[in-house]
């Protein structure tokens, strides 16, 4: 019997809709679990939402709404994109669960217990306006090295300098600008260097990392390892610290932990631990992750298994970065693409599942997702290679010998040689499929729909049965066994496909990695049909060019009087302040030319600091009915974009415009 096996993807944050850097990874990893439990093996694949940290906290917050429903949401729609791209999780759980603190503090008791753990007193930047410790990237100023403005608080994009944030000049908080202080607290720090000798030789102990990543992290290993600070200072959302009042687990500490409660919350602590978790449970454990986190799964990771006495990954597999057309995904360009932006404009997931995967190899470089190189993929490989092979030679089969494969099929020496030719390129499928590339299997298998597409051009069945009747049936029906190993080679990556293939060969059950011996001879074949369709050219381009602001939905077209009917002017705004207990609103008194300024209500807290709002002249709709917002009468409401660096920006006038002046 094999050992047990648990997969994992690395866990998505909880902050924002999954994309297709996420998928890069759920595709590689899903398709080479479909191929362990096709091949019999005992396979867990677990992931979860990644809900902790400050980025989480602060983005709830701009939306005004508490941590655990943000995340929640987010948790959903998670679900769902992977469901939609057929991922197939046996549990997808979340890190801000009991399990998960339970363990948490498990982690932590014993990795204090055998004395890995200092306290020391660390000084960072404190913002008293927000009475919050600042992160590196909640502080900007100018670098300490080239004085180049505006840098946040660990590197400079001007002149790539590293440093810490109590070095900038001219510090700011990013949340309201004001200079922060320097400010003193207690904290907790695992002493990585201790682990020195054992990571060593997890590192290099034979197929765990791929060889470009075993150099990295020697690299690592060479320079020293320095002590990891794992608490935060509240405000935080995650776990506060056993003992330590107002502090908390960094999000790194539980967030791999995750994986472990993730498969308590499957299996139970019991099963989880003995047949999984514990050092001697004999399973093996796979990591799937992207290059940016090796760290954390090579040296915070794997020390934290082992002062926790749990078992260690057997390997840490490493993807490279999705490109767009050759560039960073970007929020700006536009080539940040959503899973469910893609769902949504009617383009098959299992596409991108085959175009993903063919790009995956053994090593960790980068991929690119172009969309000249999309199109080429399914439309030739996908469809015309292997889609309409299969198709071509059913279709005979179903429309010349009733729907029945030939008794014999490899009487002749050509269809010997075909035979043994597929079925020792599908041993290589397997090969590659066993070696985690994807890449490599699916060139495999192209080779297989190269060699198929020859064999039926060579024989030529559509003449030959008009003068060998029988020789033509047996062409065909070898070229339908030929399907048979495509569509078992399929199933890992397009599951769907494969299936109605397999519907089509008339096989009534799934298969499995051993149906390569599947005997087809006088089987009779199901109804044929077009397996996939083809990427018409221009149709894949509005997937970038969607701009990221979501587009408003088309309104109905309004008359000339309609718009008239809008009294919009010009505002100076002359006082602002917050509301209590109201995080989004500011209570403004705007100059709109009247004899005194009016009050109006407007839920821009979290882009503008008040102080920052007096004296700038904003677009007003001056003749909207009053209402009153939060016990504020409000008379007026302003124009403003949603984009910026607070989320919000308001459509501003120039200094020379007179307050009340009409807009239109
Ligand atoms: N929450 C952490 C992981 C914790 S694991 C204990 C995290 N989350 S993430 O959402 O930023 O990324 C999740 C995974 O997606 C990572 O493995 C990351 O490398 C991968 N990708 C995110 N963007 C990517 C690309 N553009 N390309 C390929 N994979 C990328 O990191
Ligand atoms: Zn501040």
């Amino acid at each position: 019997m094999e050992s047990p096996l648990l997969v994992t993807c690395a866990l998505p944050y909880a902050n924002g809709p999954l994309h297709f850097g996420h998928l890069v990874e759920s595709v590689q990893a899903d398709a080479l679990v479909r191929f362990q439990r096709l091949r019999g093996r005992d396979v867990l694949f677990v992931c979860a939402d990644d809900m902790h940290g400050t980025p989480i906290e602060l983005n709830a917050r701009k939306q005004g709404i508490a941590p655990e429903q943000f995340v929640e949401a987010i948790h959903a729609s998670h679900v769902q994109d992977y469901a939609a791209f057929n991922i197939s999780f046996d549990e997808f759980y979340k890190t801000h669960s009991p399990e998960n603190e339970h363990y948490a503090r498990l982690f932590f008791d014993r990795l204090k217990a055998s004395g890995h753990v200092v306290a020391r007193d660390l000084e960072q930047f404190f913002c008293e306006k927000d009475q919050r410790f600042l992160p590196d990237r909640f502080v900007r100023g100018a670098c300490p090295k080239c004085s180049k403005p505006d840098q946040y608080g660990d590197v400079c994009e001007n002149c790539n300098s590293t440093y810490a944030p109590t070095e900038l000049k001219d510090p700011r908080c990013v949340l309201c600008a004001t200079t922060p202080v320097r400010k003193k607290s207690r904290h907790q720090f695992v002493q990585l260097s201790h682990f020195a000798d054992y990571l060593e030789k997890f590192v290099h102990s034979e197929a765990r990392l791929q060889p470009e990543v075993r150099r990295f992290v020697d690299g690592w290993l060479a320079g020293g390892l320095s002590d990891w600070c794992i608490s935060r200072d509240g405000p935080y959302f995650g776990f506060e610290i056993p003992g330590e009042a107002g502090k908390f687990f960094y999000v790194w500490l539980d967030a791999p932990i995750g994986y472990l409660s993730s498969t308590v919350h499957r299996v139970g602590d019991d099963v989880a631990l003995k047949k999984y978790w514990s050092a001697d449970s004999g399973a093996d454990i796979w990591h799937f992750i992207g290059k940016d986190i090796i760290y954390f799964h090579t040296l915070f990771w794997p020390a934290m298994l082992h002062a926790a006495k749990l078992r260690e990954p057997a390997r840490v597999f490493v993807h490279g970065m999705l490109t767009v057309n050759g560039e960073k995904m970007s929020k700006s360009r536009g080539t940040f693409i959503n899973a469910s932006d893609y769902v949504r404009a009617g383009f098959d997931p299992e596409h991108l599942r085959y175009y993903l995967a063919s790009l995956l190899g053994p090593s960790p470089e980068d991929i690119d997702f172009s969309l000249a190189g999309f199109r080429d993929r399914i439309n030739g490989e996908l469809n015309n290679n292997l889609g309409n092979f299969c198709n071509r030679a059913l279709k005979f089969v179903a429309q010349n010998f009733e729907g029945r494969l030939a008794e014999s099929f490899d009487s002749d020496a050509d269809a010997q040689s075909l035979k043994k030719q597929v079925y020792d390129i599908f041993d290589h499928v397997s090969y590659k499929y066993e070696k985690l590339d994807l890449k490599g299997a699916m060139e495999a298998l192209r080779d297989i729909g190269i060699a198929g597409n020859g064999y039926l051009q060579k024989r030529a069945p559509w003449s030959l049965i008009k003068t060998d009747r029988v020789a033509a049936h047996q062409a065909v029906s070898l070229a339908a066994d030929v399907a048979k190993l495509i569509c078992i080679g399929l199933t890992p990556i397009v599951p769907k496909l494969a299936d109605e293939l397999r519907r089509q060969l008339g096989i009534d059950r799934p298969l499995n990695w051993a149906d390569r011996e599947l005997d087809l001879r006088g089987a009779r074949i199901g109804e044929p049909k077009a397996l996939t369709t083809q990427i018409e050219a221009g149709t894949l381009e509005k997937l970038i060019a969607a701009p990221t602001a979501s587009v408003a939905p088309t309104v109905p077209e309004i008359d000339y009087a309609q718009f008239e009917s809008l009294d919009l002017r010009c505002g100076l705004i002359v006082a602002a302040e917050r509301v209590p207990k109201a995080d989004k609103l500011l209570k403004l008194s705007v100059d709109l030319g009247d004899a005194a300024p009016r009050t109006i209500a407007a839920g821009i807290a979290a882009a503008y600091e008040p102080a920052a709002l007096v004296g700038k002249r904003v677009v007003v709709v001056a003749n909207l009915k009053a209402r009153a917002i939060r016990g504020i009468e409000s008379r007026g409401m302003l124009l403003a974009a949603s984009g910026g660096a607070g989320g919000l920006a308001l459509a501003e006038l120039p200094n020379d415009v007179a307050p009340g002046s009409k807009v239109k």
